[in-house]
């Protein structure tokens, strides 16, 4: 199966390590990206062979108007040209996020090659525009064949925005089990590298949060640093991740809350890293605080699978991730309180919630495999090629 896998930007978010996860399985794919970046080293790094297809910034966001939309179309219309041309080399387009998908859609009706997209959002007005929203919508009810989405209510949003309910399925992440798992050689060595870790920063008498996210005001690290102000001295944070799509007054704001909280020596920024595994297995609890519904939230799952503790916000496909009381905690998104209280009752029966982090790390084995998520998706694309390819006798009928 040749699939020309297209996404727009070269730096490291959920969207970018979900699809090189797949891509990595398709020995003749192409990554095709809109901007150079870190995804493409590491795309390399894997063995995906990686083409930059544009000079140029598109300056359109989710959240951006027609005009804007409209404003970059010199930029869009050479980006068209060339991916038309390298996909009539491909069986199949698999457009990731928006942007992809609008030029894969042009693409995929010039060259005559099916288009699937993969949702990563959920479509609401808390992230898109209504324009955005529209145009997503129509794009995907005219030219793809299917619409992976990343949970039930990414899937929910599409079909109440008018996404046709035929062309949409919910496939989850899928995660590496073997580099989270207790029978890993490498084990005891990410235990040692997590104790070095904690000594590095001085947390060792410490009780460390983790929060594991790009710096960005929606995904809500201003929330765990208020937090703090309600827990015992020794609780500390250390947030994981940096800014990744232009948030750099959020940033300062959470510098100037730290320092009018006068919580420096109790907030640690450790910027975007690439050691997540042994980051986590060094906190003692992990929370995720999006003040709006995410998606899907990798950062949950990955949370489990480590073993820890996790307190998310209760909005969007982290309702299908986590079951409060059995497998972690869910607090209102936004309220700093609730989750402060949560933070002091995890820590107050110790014993229950290493109990409740156990039954999540069992849960997410199960559900969140790798390797069921490859062969969800191979299967599909499988169903939409030969639906395109059609001989003598077989039905053009696409089944779930
Ligand atoms: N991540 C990382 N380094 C960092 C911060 C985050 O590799 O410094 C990873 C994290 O482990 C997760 C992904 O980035 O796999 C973030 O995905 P998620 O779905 O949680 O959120 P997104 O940023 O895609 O909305
Ligand atoms: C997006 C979403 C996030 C999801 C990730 C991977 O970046 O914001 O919720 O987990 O994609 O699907």
């Amino acid at each position: 199966m040749k699939i020309l896998f297209l996404n727009y930007s070269g730096k490291l978010g959920g969207a970018e390590l979900s699809l090189l996860d797949l891509a990595k399985v398709y020995p003749d794919a192409l990554l095709g990206l809109f901007e150079d970046g870190q995804f493409r080293q590491l795309a390399e790094q894997n063995q995906v062979p990686v083409k930059i297809l544009s000079d140029r910034t598109i300056a359109v966001r989710k959240e951006s108007s027609w005009l804007v939309g409209l404003s970059s179309l010199g930029s869009l219309i050479p980006l068209v040209a060339n991916v038309t041309q390298l996909s009539r080399d491909y069986d199949l387009i698999y457009a990731n996020t928006l942007k992809a998908l609008v030029v894969g859609a042009f693409a995929s009706l010039i060259a005559r090659r099916p288009l699937v997209f993969h949702l990563h959002d959920i479509l609401s007005l808390d992230h898109f525009s209504r324009a955005n929203r529209r145009l997503t919508v129509a794009l995907c009810n005219r030219f793809a064949s299917r619409v992976i989405a990343v949970s039930q209510a990414s899937l929910n949003s599409f079909i109440e925005a008018g996404g046709r309910p035929e062309i949409g399925v919910k496939v989850y992440n899928g995660f590496q089990l073997q580099d989270y798992s207790d029978d890993d050689p490498d084990e005891k060595r990410q235990h040692n590298t997590a104790q070095q870790l904690r000594d590095r920063l001085g947390l060792d008498d410490r009780f460390v949060i983790g929060h594991f996210s790009r710096l960005c005001a929606w995904k809500g690290q201003h929330i765990l640093i208020d937090a703090l102000t309600h827990c015992p001295p020794d609780v500390t944070a250390v947030l994981v991740g940096d800014d990744l799509f232009g948030e750099q007054d959020y940033v300062q704001e959470l510098h100037d809350q730290v320092a009018r909280l006068g919580l420096s020596d109790r907030v640690h920024f450790l910027g975007f890293r690439s050691d997540v595994v042994p980051l986590m297995k060094m906190c003692d609890l992990i929370t995720h605080t999006s003040t709006t519904a995410e998606p899907f939230g990798r950062v949950i799952v990955e949370a489990m699978l480590c073993g820890k503790p996790i307190i998310a916000a209760d909005a969007g496909g982290v309702l299908e991730i986590v079951e409060p009381g059995v497998t972690g905690w869910l607090v209102p998104p936004g309220d700093a309180q609730r989750l402060a209280e949560t933070i002091n009752h995890c820590r107050n029966y110790w014993q229950e919630t290493q109990t409740i982090a156990q039954q999540g790390r069992q849960q997410a084995k199960q559900r969140f495999n790798l390797t069921v998520t490859r062969k969800q998706i191979r299967h599909l694309l499988e169903q939409v090629i030969a639906a395109r390819s059609p001989q003598p006798g077989r039905s053009l009928e696409l089944r779930q």
